[in-house]
């Protein structure tokens, strides 16, 4: 991912008035069992006590392993999927239960963008009908105004006029998901959750598309979730970024400050994954290297969900505390928010250092190549200053 995807204007002024916001928001899917009597059995935990707040006109991240509820969360707040429990407020507005005619006039003011742009574009429909559809839906247009409107849209995302007669098929990646995202901005919606909406396109494409979301964002005064496994491309588009573990939030940071002084031990690793253009500085870089795979969201782990895998605890001699108390996210900087009872020991520079220098040495993780391997993390990227720095980017230690 380049660089050159800016942080749009319109965030800079972002008004802290929220747009959305979650409150303890929980979605759980029954696991049942017996065909003729099914009974439930148990529940997959995909999003868990959720509060999180998205502003006007701001770019929030959202990042972490494949499973831990990204997509499940950004379904439940433009209400594609039911919340179990807590609430969603939009634009001051409790929807978390709207239905019929309400639940409509609600969507139109928000909308998502998908992975698979294909797979979310009707094959059978052309461009045209695919962008006039949803405007007739909301009433919005008919007829020669919705087919002027579709005109516009096309020029927008910077398709070619003739797009408006062609198929998904005869497009490439990249503009099918120009498509995908003329159809997201027909109704003129005011929220976008972009659920990987880049992932499985090439990094020039990429970039292209989001600069494209971030020009959009300015003009039209956009608020965005963009949901990525990709920390380097998240890092580039967001104002603030919400890490996730097994149905929680873990941390949540201004962008920057996530990558220059990550304080939750699972963020540690996962932009210590983060690989750097540069090989020279990737040879020498030290990586750590989350051990064991993802517990099962139906059966979470006790007390800090983390801690089946937390090199911090292994490093403070498994304190008993991480496995009986749910650790709370507490500001522990101005908007920096961290669910971690030690946090503490990463804030000083020099603690940090040892402890992580500890960690790095005891799973010997200097070699880079065999990292690459072991790492379990799919997510992470940023480019470093310091090579023998930790943190990409990490500046603090000279
Ligand atoms: N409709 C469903 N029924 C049952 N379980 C589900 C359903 N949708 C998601 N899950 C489960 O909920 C958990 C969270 O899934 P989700 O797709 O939200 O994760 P994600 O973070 O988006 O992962 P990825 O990065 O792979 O897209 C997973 O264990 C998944 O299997
Ligand atoms: S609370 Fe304990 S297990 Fe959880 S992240 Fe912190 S140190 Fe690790
Ligand atoms: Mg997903």
């Amino acid at each position: 991912m380049t660089a050159e995807a800016t942080i749009p204007a319109s965030a800079a002024g972002a008004s802290s008035e929220p747009l959305l916001r979650t409150d303890n928001l929980r979605v759980h899917f029954p696991i049942t069992e017996g065909i003729l009597f099914e009974r439930r059995v148990g529940a997959v935990r995909a999003v868990d006590g959720v509060s999180l707040e998205v502003r006007r006109g701001e770019t929030l991240g959202l990042v972490g392993e494949s499973g831990c509820g990204k997509s499940t969360f950004a379904r439940a707040v433009i209400r594609l999927v039911d919340a179990t429990e807590g609430s969603i407020h939009f634009d001051g507005t409790d929807v978390t239960r709207l239905t019929g005619d309400a639940l409509r006039r609600m969507r139109r003011r928000m909308q998502m963008i998908f992975q698979d742009p294909y797979a979310s574009l009707n094959p059978r429909m052309t461009i045209g009908s695919m962008l006039a559809e949803p405007l007739r839906v909301h009433d919005l247009a008919k007829g020669e105004q919705a087919a002027r409107r579709a005109r516009e849209l096309i020029e927008i995302v910077g398709l070619p006029r003739n797009a408006l007669n062609r198929y998904p098929h005869e497009f490439s990646g990249g503009q099918r998901q120009r498509a995908g995202i003329a159809r997201a901005l027909a109704v003129q919606p005011e929220f976008i959750a972009a659920d990987e909406a880049v992932s499985a396109l090439d990094v020039s494409i990429q970039a292209q598309i989001v600069n494209l979301l971030s020009q959009l964002q300015s003009e039209f005064n956009l608020t965005y979730l963009f949901i990525a496994h990709d920390l380097s491309v998240v890092r580039h588009i967001s104002d603030r970024i919400a890490v996730m573990y097994l149905g929680e939030v873990v941390e949540l940071s201004p962008s920057r400050e996530l990558y220059e002084r990550p304080l939750h031990p699972y963020t540690v690793a996962l932009v210590s994954a983060v690989p750097i253009p540069d090989p020279k500085v990737e040879s020498k870089r030290k990586r750590m290297i989350l051990r064991g795979d993802v517990p099962s969201p139906a059966n979470p782990p006790t007390g800090c969900r983390f801690h089946t895998r937390c090199w911090l605890r292994r490093e403070l001699g498994d304190p008993e505390r991480c496995t009986v108390e749910t650790p709370e996210l507490r500001q522990l900087a101005p908007g920096h928010g961290v669910a971690c009872h030690f946090a503490e020991e990463l804030t000083g520079n020099e603690r940090r250092d040892e402890l992580v220098t500890a960690a790095a040495a005891q799973s010997n993780v200097r070699d880079t190549d065999a990292d690459a391997a072991a790492t379990p993390t799919d997510v992470p990227a940023a480019p470093a200053s310091d090579p023998d720095s930790f943190f990409p980017g990490d500046v603090s230690q000279h």
